[in-house]
């Protein structure tokens, strides 16, 4: 664990090879996804959106974790963009995160359940400030 000075935050560190696979991160993708369409809150977002394209949709977000946990460089998309229009509120990604840790903690080993979880709190915080949401949200006076 590294602490960082300007979050306040102890981020956990790990290398890739350090018991992150892609079958552990299709695991936990499947799995998280599986949960998401499923909540009342969430699900009817992704049925609207996805229909239809579920399982690219799931394959694209292996590439996101692959990305980011192994550095393969497979995403390469705008995950702004592809949030606006959605009408998405802070309850929700409290609800997304909630899931999501959830989930990590049962499908990983603690240290790497926390590296996921650290980088989505981190994502989940800036696609709300892109948004405009939030309690870090630009207010103009
Ligand atoms: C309220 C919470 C969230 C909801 C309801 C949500 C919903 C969605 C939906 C419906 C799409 C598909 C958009 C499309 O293809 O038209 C999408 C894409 C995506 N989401 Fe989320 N999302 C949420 C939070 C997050 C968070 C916290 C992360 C990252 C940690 C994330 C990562 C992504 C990525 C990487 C894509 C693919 C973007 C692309 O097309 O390149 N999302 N999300």
């Amino acid at each position: 664990m590294a602490h960082s000075a300007a979050t306040g935050r102890s981020i956990p560190i790990i290398s890739p090879a350090e018991g992150v696979s892609e079958e552990l991160i299709r695991q936990l993708v499947e799995t998280f996804y599986g949960r998401a369409i499923r909540d009342p809150e969430l699900g009817p977002i992704f049925h609207a959106k996805l229909s239809g394209r579920w399982s690219q949709h799931l394959a694209l977000m292996v590439d996101f974790w692959s990305s980011i946990a192994l550095r393969t460089g497979r995403y390469q998309g705008k995950p702004q963009a592809a949030h606006f229009g959605l009408d998405l509120t802070p309850e929700m990604f409290t609800r997304w995160l909630t899931l999501f840790e959830k989930t990590a903690q049962e499908v990983c080993e603690p240290d790497v359940a926390a590296f996921f979880v650290d980088r989505a709190r981190r994502i989940a915080e800036s696609l709300q400030i892109g948004l405009g949401i939030g309690p870090k949200a630009l207010r103009l006076p």
